[in-house]
């Protein structure tokens, strides 16, 4: 019985590294882990044989190798390559392949797809349909996510087409590895090896990008080096850009725009200049030679000490066009960043981007794209949406977001940002439709890196897929993408599932009343961003500090921005303008936000605002405290190893959580001079305690 007892104890020991290697998040949710019996009988039915259009382009191949793949893993057996059509075959045809299928297949443009459970020539076959290799590729993903989550494969009749042309992923990513903002280990690109040396994990990331619909990635930082233009870096890009291709993911580049000084040895970057103009022709030529399919570059100039054509007194325009103008011939398109503020400007930081890119509108080249962040801030827990979306009808703009969380908690803290993505998304401009509408691109800045997991935590794979599925269909909704990814990452038992996906629902509403309720923003601590710190006021630029943002005294708190105070609700269209201008009318979410408000200031609820503020803090950090107990009892539906993992960052959650709360709880009351409401809790420690704070060596500083 011993002997046996030991036994057992070794085997589960042998057998132990390689489950837990098997569940630690590297797969994503590209998971295929075998479904219920009753569901892998139908899947092989459903998919006993593969026939695709032959010769077959590597893009077709690679929705090949993934249907077997994923069909291997979800039911337990490969299905062959065929080219006869049997009972059971999942068909991936174009209208090359099969010219009558053309006219069923108009609406889907260049990337749709198809989907439907048929009869052809007597036999029941799936019909995976696109008009184009890569609309294959995107369709077979469909098909496995319909497989992988549950839905009758009997009766599939399904087709979707993206809404916005280009989505992209934005890496700030350094050449010495370093991510900027980055919270999950090092840059994937491995520079210094390539071109030569092309990691596994290349083709992992254009698989989990494809299976998402997301179609370009800008490799290097917006803080961009100019060597990454240099010849060697472009043999690196180019080859990343070889291995991408096949899943229809083109490289784009940040180009630094003094460049022609640094590497063409130019006197001057002045875009108007001619010998200026020829070096980025020049250069654009040299990348189109290696990478065919360049998308183009992403710009930011003039903006925290960038570079920029303001430098000689030229316009964002007249930058943008002239790198425009080097890329036309080749197809290629500009992304010019439009997060400006000036150090000189003292006007409110929240009307800068607009003062100075509105009145551009009709002045840039036809490919030319204005990126434009999705607040007027910078990516704060909650902002209102950026006024610019809807107000330049004859630019094409693009909408940045942020996925990795520099402002919610790093990778640390467990918040969804689909709700966020949704509310931005879904946001009526009030001048040309909701912000999803009026955008021809959409970029995400990626939480990619080298951590086994890919993000830095179990949960924040999320926000990397909720970003590409709502780039691909903005109006998915929150609830759908997360109920599709915990499905497919953790579990398909409904209840179980559900459980996930209100516990993610509830998550960035708590970090909203945690860290910055009521419409503040920007209490952050200062250049790492971690952690609270509302009482710094003494840095270099007055809107770098936290007292710029909140205005807290002893008569109120909030910044005024209505047309009592800077106005910025003036760049809204008027319906919105009058509704933001009146605190009465405002949503108490972007109260404070608009308005200097006394503490006394009666909220809807009845309370004061005082009362109110403290009460979301709590609201917050109860939160939190309810998310732990939730995730405790999905123990029995989730992997040892995952489920140990998300309990102990939710456990750091709820300690930092209680770290925001108390700290800005005690300076505001150091500002309001007012008692705590009957009931609250005070802070755990003195304010100077959390004011003597320090964090040397928080990551996402970049190098
Ligand atoms: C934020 C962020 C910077 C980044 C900048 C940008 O300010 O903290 O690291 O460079 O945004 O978007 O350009």
């Amino acid at each position: 019985m011993r002997t046996m007892g030991r036994w057992l104890v070794m085997l589960v020991l042998a057998l132990l590294p390689a489950w837990a290697a098997a569940e630690d998040g590297a797969e994503l949710w590209l998971r295929y882990r075998p479904l219920s019996q009753a569901a892998r009988s139908q899947l092989q039915r459903r998919a006993a044989a593969i026939v695709a259009p032959a010769p077959a382009s590597p893009t077709v191949l690679a929705a090949v190798a993934e249907l077997q793949r994923g069909v291997a893993g979800l039911a337990g057996r490969e299905p062959a390559l065929s080219q006869k059509i049997a009972s059971g075959a999942l068909l991936l045809a174009t209208p090359a392949s099969r010219p009558e299928l053309g006219p069923q297949l108009q609406e889907l443009g260049a990337e749709g797809w198809l989907l439907r459970s048929t009869r052809l020539q007597g036999r029941e076959v799936t019909l995976i349909a696109a008009n184009t290799d890569i609309g294959l590729l995107y369709g077979s993903f469909a098909w496995l996510r319909a497989a992988q989550t549950g839905a009758d494969l009997a009766r599939l009749d399904l087709h979707s087409a993206p809404r916005i042309a280009l989505r992209l992923l934005n890496h700030w990513d350094n050449l010495d590895r370093t991510v900027e903002r980055g919270y999950a280990g090092q840059s994937l690109w491995d520079w210094w090896k390539l071109p030569d040396i092309r990691d596994a994990r290349y083709v992992d990331y254009a698989r989990a990008n494809a299976s998402l619909g997301l179609n370009g990635t800008v490799l290097n930082n917006v803080n961009a080096k100019a060597e990454s233009l240099t010849a060697p870096f472009l043999a690196k890009a180019a080859a990343l850009a070889d291995v991408f291709r096949p899943w229809g993911i083109k490289v784009w580049l940040s180009a630094r725009f003094s460049a022609p000084v640094e590497l063409g040895g130019l006197k001057t970057a002045d875009p108007l200049d001619p010998a200026v103009r020829a070096w980025w022709r020049a250069k654009a030529d040299e990348i189109y030679r290696v990478i065919p399919d360049f998308g183009g570059f992403l710009v930011k100039a003039n903006s925290e000490g960038q570079p920029g054509p303001q430098d000689y007194g030229r316009s964002h325009a007249d930058g943008a066009n002239m790198l425009a103008d080097a890329v036309a011939p080749h197809g290629g398109a500009v992304l010019w960043r439009a997060f400006v503020y000036a150090h000189e400007n003292v006007d409110d930081r929240a009307k800068q981007a607009f003062a100075e890119f509105q009145p551009l509108d009709g002045q840039f080249a036809a490919n030319v794209i204005v990126q434009v962040k999705n607040g007027p801030i910078d990516f704060q827990p909650r902002e209102p949406f950026h006024p610019l979306f809807g107000a330049m009808p004859k630019t094409p703009l693009a909408l940045e977001l942020q996925i990795t969380k520099e402002y919610l908690g790093f990778s640390t803290h467990l918040a969804y940002l689909g709700p966020l993505f949704e509310e931005v998304l879904q946001a009526d401009t009030g001048r040309a439709g909701t912000v999803a509408r009026s955008v021809r691109a959409i970029a995400g800045v990626a939480n990619i890196g080298t951590d086994r997991n890919w993000c830095g935590s179990q949960f924040d794979q999320a926000n990397w897929y909720a970003f590409g599925r709502m780039a691909w269909d903005p109006d998915l909704g929150a609830r759908a993408v997360a109920q599709d990814w915990a499905a497919q990452t953790f579990t398909t038992r409904p209840a179980a599932r559900d459980a996930i996906v209100e516990l993610m629902l509830m998550s960035r509403e708590a970090v909203v009343d945690y860290m910055t309720p009521l419409g503040l923003h920007h209490l952050m601590g200062t250049g790492h961003h971690h952690g609270p710190a509302p009482w710094v006021d003494n840095l270099e630029r007055p809107d770098w500090n936290p007292t710029y943002y909140h205005r807290a005294d002893r008569g109120g708190i909030g910044f005024d921005r209505s047309p009592t105070g800077s106005n910025a609700v003036a760049q809204y269209a008027p319906p919105l303008a009058r509704l933001w201008a009146d605190p009465r009318t405002t949503p108490s979410e972007l109260l404070l936000w608009f308005h200097h408000l006394p503490w006394n200031y009666a909220m809807p609820s009845g309370r004061t605002l005082w009362a109110e503020l403290i009460a979301h803090y709590d609201r917050g950090v109860a939160a939190v405290a309810d998310m732990r107990r939730r995730w405790a009892m999905l123990q029995p539906d989730v992997d040892a190893a995952r489920h140990a993992e998300v309990a102990a960052y939710l456990a750091v959650q709820e300690r930092e959580a209680r770290w925001w709360r108390d700290a800005c709880i005690a300076y505001f009351q150091s500002v309001s001079g007012l008692p705590l409401p009957e009931g609250v809790r005070p802070p755990e420690h003195e304010l100077s305690f959390y004011k003597a704070l320090r964090f040397g060596f928080a990551p996402g500083r970049g190098g």
